[in-house]
């Protein structure tokens, strides 16, 4: 008997748990449970259904229907349904992925209550904290895991480095890889008709997104970053994130040159738009790794590189929020010769997940809760 509690709330996040609710299919036995409790911090059909649709995810169990606001009110009001939910379900385990609000306010709520937890994606760092709502997030979040379950070998030194021990740490690989992989011949089908009804030629266009605090809370970075595509020498086509709608629309800005605003896509028709770009600008993590994937080079405006690998692999420019060097960076075409995607795992990251989450399996004959885990309390590298 297993029962594991599956925090959502945010659009990468209903990505992940796509892939870990199909491992749980492979592996579970019938007395085992796997279920999600959507915390409401996406709402809107485009942030937050669509993948529940189109990727098959199953339902939530629980919806607390938080949604907007500032972030510390937010994962403040988070955390009671949370504690209600998790007493009433008593999990073995509580997974959280990545580094948003959500995931922060699982995290507390979990250790709090003496749950285990588990947290995918473990170990990333910027080492910046300054409108780094993330950083903050990933740190507090790493520090109270019992279990740290990084996606990249980078991440796995970082914890290390911040006194986790290894027995805290399982390196999975990527559940992005994974889906990526396995999306692989639904997105070349997909492919014509995107570019069909978005009017795009391959490989003559450049896909952007941007909606990280420090290039959309700043109205002239903003203005900047935007005006710099709307300038570019190809067409940019750029999914519109309701943060930055709302902050270009409250600047009065909109696009006259080559900047297209699209709504939000789907995952399916996200990577088809990758497929065929020559460029993607983006200051988006996840996308940044697609990118990679998909072997189209990323050029990224934010102060430090959330992928060093995949920068000194020359598949990633980080730039900073500079004119020069972003029209710059825009123009540059050049694609590396070599392509290598190892320090994302093997595309078989939910197996590894459901795998390690099994030594919460009730008996256990393991005692992993907090606060007997070594590590704690050692100085956060900042
Ligand atoms: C959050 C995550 C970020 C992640 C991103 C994915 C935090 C701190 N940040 O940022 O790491 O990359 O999700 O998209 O948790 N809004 C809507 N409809 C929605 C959701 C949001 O209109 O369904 C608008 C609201 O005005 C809201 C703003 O977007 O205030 C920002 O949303 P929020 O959930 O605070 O953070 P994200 O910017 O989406």
């Amino acid at each position: 008997m297993m029962k594991i509690a599956v925090i959502v709330g945010n659009r990468p996040q209903f990505i992940k748990a796509v892939v870990v609710c199909r491992a749980a299919q492979d592996f579970f036995t019938q007395n085992d449970d796997l279920f999600l409790i959507h915390t409401g911090q996406h709402y809107d059909n485009f942030m937050s259904n669509i993948f529940f649709e189109e990727l098959d995810l199953p339902k939530p169990r629980y919806n607390l229907g938080i949604g907007s606001g500032r972030i510390t009110d937010q994962i403040g009001a988070m955390m009671k349904p949370l504690r209600e939910v998790l007493e009433a379900e008593s999990p073995d385990v509580v997974l959280v992925f990545g580094d948003t609000n959500s995931t922060l306010a699982g995290a507390l709520v979990a250790a709090h209550l003496g749950f285990p937890l588990a947290h995918v994606e473990a170990g990333e760092r910027l080492y910046i904290r300054d409108r780094q709502p993330e950083e903050l997030n990933r740190v507090a979040t790493d520090a109270l895991a019992t279990l740290c379950l990084p996606a990249s070998r980078k991440a796995v030194g970082q914890l290390e480095a911040e006194g986790i021990s290894s027995d805290r740490i399982i390196f999975t690989g990527d559940t992005m890889f994974d889906l990526f992989l396995w999306g692989k011949n639904k997105v070349a089908q997909l492919f014509p008709e995107t570019m069909e009804r978005y009017g795009l030629a391959p490989g003559k266009y450049i896909l952007a997104t941007l909606h990280r605090a420090e290039n959309t809370d700043d109205p002239q970075r903003l203005r900047m970053l935007l005006g710099i595509l709307d300038a570019a020498d190809l067409p940019v086509i750029l999914p519109i994130h309701p943060r930055t709608a709302k902050a270009s629309a409250a600047m009065g800005w909109e696009p006259r040159g080559s900047l297209k605003f699209v709504p939000p896509c789907g995952y399916f028709e996200m990577m088809s738009l990758l497929r065929g770009a020559e460029l993607c600008f983006t200051d988006s993590g996840g996308l940044s790794r697609e990118a990679f994937w998909s072997q189209t080079r990323a050029v990224v405006p934010m102060s430090a590189s959330p992928w060093p690998e995949i920068s000194q692999a020359g598949w990633l420019e980080r730039v900073d929020p500079e004119p020069t060097q972003l029209t710059r960076a825009l123009v540059d075409r050049q694609r590396p010769a070599n392509w290598n995607p190892d320090m994302f795992g093997t595309g078989d990251a939910g197996r590894r997940i459901i795998q390690a989450l099994d030594r919460f399996r009730h008996p256990t004959t393991v005692d992993w809760r907090p606060p007997l885990v070594r590590g704690h309390g050692l100085p956060l590298t900042v």
